[in-house]
């Protein structure tokens, strides 16, 4: 069973075709190489001892999305790609629809056609935007507060549409909270081709000498020591959480929500510390002002993905820096 992974060749998606194959899956990667490189095909080969298909495209070529659909006996599509950063996202909001709404449009025109109607949907815990109580369950309001959170949000809306017009397909969304951390082979990792706008990305460019010092966005939330505190979840829990869904929804119709986090909120303190103990390495920072945009605190009751997909998060804070750790000392990375 073959399944489509747009934007397989990033961070998410490499790491969602080594569980895939590791569950017997087939996996073909569709990427336009925005954010990642053609080469992290031979390092998915590798772990997985497994060949792998590549097709080098825009999800916005709805006649090559459909060709690759046909071509590869494609089952289901996991669509991870899309633009992902909510400060870039303010300043650029055309690019973020264009990208992740007519995109997904376009993927779905595709399938369609194609009669490809099961859809695994990359969505993001900042649909919930000011969280109003913690953790948040999948009841939490939605209301985003940036160009990218409501792009995630009007993608959620048309799939809910897409499905109460058509009973046959089968459309999960997953609502992921912070994804850290490399695969344990250290072959595959975080390490985005533009600059990074996330902590963990951030604190390897320090440690490994490419950024002199972090920049902590505020300590007066608040907050068990001030800073801001996440659901970091390891990117291998949550490609296993991908995994689960596609199981659930070959036994299940309809429209879903899944949060995939931990469901333990760790402040940028207790991250800096848990990775300096791990690496051995200080990590110079400065506090600066808030960032806008960011809320005090985020973190998931993942009781529902346990309840109704039998998974939870395994792997801890340290596995997620030491993991994260050794990829960026790696030889993946240039
Ligand atoms: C985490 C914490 C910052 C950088 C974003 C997206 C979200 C999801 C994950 C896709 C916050 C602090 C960060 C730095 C810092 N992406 N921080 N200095 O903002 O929770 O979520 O990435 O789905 O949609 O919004 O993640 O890693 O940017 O920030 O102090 O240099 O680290 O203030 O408290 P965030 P992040």
């Amino acid at each position: 069973m073959n399944i489509l992974l747009t934007g397989g060749s990033g961070y998410i998606g490499s790491h969602v075709a080594v569980s895939l194959a590791e569950k017997g899956y087939g996996a073909v990667l569709l990427d336009n190489l925005t954010n990642s490189t053609a080469d992290v095909v031979s390092k998915i080969e590798e772990i997985t001892k497994q060949r792998l298909a590549l097709v080098v495209a825009d999800v916005r070529d709805t006649a090559t999305v459909r060709a690759a659909l046909r071509a590869h006996d494609v089952s289901a599509v996991i669509h991870l790609a899309g633009l992902k950063a909510v400060g870039d996202s303010i300043e650029k909001p055309i690019e973020y629809y264009a990208n992740n709404v007519q995109g997904t449009i376009s993927l779905l025109q595709a399938m369609q056609a194609e009669s490809v109607k099961m859809l695994i949907f990359s969505g993001s815990a900042t649909v919930y935007g000011l969280p109003q109580y913690l953790p948040l369950d999948e009841h939490h309001p939605t209301g985003a507060t940036n160009p990218y959170g409501r792009s995630k949000l009007q993608v959620e809306e048309i799939l809910r549409d897409l499905v109460r017009s058509d009973s046959n397909w089968r459309v999960a969304s997953l609502r992921y909270f912070n994804p850290v951390g490399a695969h344990e082979s250290m072959r595959i990792g975080e390490w985005p081709r533009s600059s990074p706008t996330n902590l963990l990305p951030i604190i390897m460019q320090v440690a490994t000498g490419r950024l002199s010092e972090l920049q902590v966005f505020g300590n007066d939330y608040e907050t068990i020591d001030g800073t801001g505190v996440r659901d970091y979840i390891h990117v291998s829990d949550l490609a296993e959480g991908h995994v689960a869904t596609l199981d659930y929804l070959h036994q299940n119709s309809g429209w879903h929500t899944f949060n995939l986090g931990t469901g333990k909120g760790y402040s940028v303190f207790e991250v800096l510390g848990a990775f300096e103990r791990v690496s051995g390495r200080k990590i110079p920072y400065k506090v600066s002002q808030r960032r806008p945009g960011d809320v005090a605190a985020c973190y998931a009751n993942p009781a529902q993905a346990l309840a109704k997909l039998n998974w939870q998060a395994q792997r801890d804070l340290v596995e997620m820096c030491s993991s994260a750790w050794g990829f960026a000392q790696s030889d993946c990375v240039k």
